[in-house]
């Protein structure tokens, strides 16, 4: 039933700022299990893995992986251990999006801070702490990198680009540019292998949301040393910072919400969009059509609307003073 379900999201057309675009939802796969998640641990749901009963991941408290995962380790009826670097206590009192979804769904947040002297541990020492003190001691467990970055994830991926290409010879489009922002870059990268694997023109382009263009190349070659393979990566013309909140973000959110009747994610898909949108005015001569890919994560939008509300009225505030005080 949900292995039915997961073979498929549609592709709608929408027109943004004047232009047409494809935009492929694959936020609507499962309800439980979408986005690029659902395709990037498809081999984990997917295959049958004896002994198993754990899986062990790490990533931020309000990392759209941590609910995912949960939602997986439900289906496969796996313990589910997450590590993080440390959960504040604003979040524990009062848990919202994507981390009370993975509670609700029987995760096991551990607090890393918790189990080791230094509070400020990078997350790669999570990762060494986990390979070295954790796993070495269970037989019974599965471990994926942080955000699904590894090898594994080219089964599920590949299927996102078999649909788009049968898709695209279904609607006589010859070539195409396939559009969607980039965290570990996995997705991207497993895109455009296959397509040049199958011999098809298309192009991925991408952009860099959680470290600079060289992050992302850097990302790109830990799962794949061949350069062709690897997407194009386009950026904003200015430098974003990865979490932190825009007001260019919020309004471009707004205006798709209201142009496309779509509702995209808060934490990549402002910087996606801005991205393309540049590409698109620096590049006239690029005339073919853009599939843009909405990779879901919209529980995480319960926490970051909220916050992009909280900005907005405090700056109405403090314009209203200011007002007030020029014309006192
Ligand atoms: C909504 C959304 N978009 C984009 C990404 C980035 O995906 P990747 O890590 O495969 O580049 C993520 C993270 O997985 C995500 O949750």
């Amino acid at each position: 039933m949900l292995k039915t379900s997961l073979t498929g999201s549609p592709v709608e057309t929408c027109s943004f700022r004047g232009r047409q675009f494809f935009i492929k939802r694959d936020d609507l796969l499962h309800r439980s299990f979408s986005g690029n998640k659902a395709r990037k641990f498809y081999y984990y749901l997917d295959n049958h893995f004896e002994g198993i009963n754990r899986l062990i991941s790490y990533g931020s408290t309000q990392a759209n992986s941590l609910y995912s995962f949960s939602a997986l380790a439900k289906l496969k009826n796996w313990h589910f251990d997450f590590y993080v670097n440390r959960i504040p206590s604003y979040v524990k009192s009062n848990p919202k999006g994507n981390y009370r979804a993975a509670i609700e769904n029987g995760a096991n947040i551990i607090d890393f801070s918790t189990l080791s002297p230094n509070s400020e541990m990078p997350n790669g020492n999570i990762e060494t702490y986990i390979k070295h003190e954790v796993i070495p001691n269970c037989t019974d467990t599965i471990f994926v990198p942080e955000g699904g970055h590894c090898k594994e994830a080219a089964y599920g991926v590949n299927m996102l680009a078999k649909e788009i290409t049968d898709w695209a010879q279904q609607n006589n489009i010859e070539n195409i540019n396939i559009a969607l922002p980039s965290g570990t870059g996995t997705t991207a990268l497993f895109l455009q292998q296959y397509f040049i694997q199958q011999k098809l023109p298309f192009k991925v382009l991408t952009c860099a949301c959680v470290g600079s263009d060289e992050y992302l190349k850097k990302q790109f070659f830990e799962l794949c040393p061949t350069q062709q393979f690897h997407p194009s990566i386009i950026n904003a013309g200015r430098k974003y910072h990865f979490g932190k909140l825009y007001d260019e973000f919020y309004a471009i959110w707004k205006e798709l919400r209201e142009e496309t009747g779509i509702e995209f994610e808060l934490l990549y898909d402002p910087l996606g969009w801005i991205s393309l949108l540049n590409y698109l005015a620096i590049t006239p001569n690029d005339t073919l059509p853009v599939l843009y890919i909405h990779q879901g994560g919209l529980l995480g939008n319960e926490t970051m609307q909220p916050r992009y509300e909280r900005k907005s009225s405090l700056k109405a505030g403090s314009n209203a003073c200011l007002n007030a005080s020029r014309s006192s």
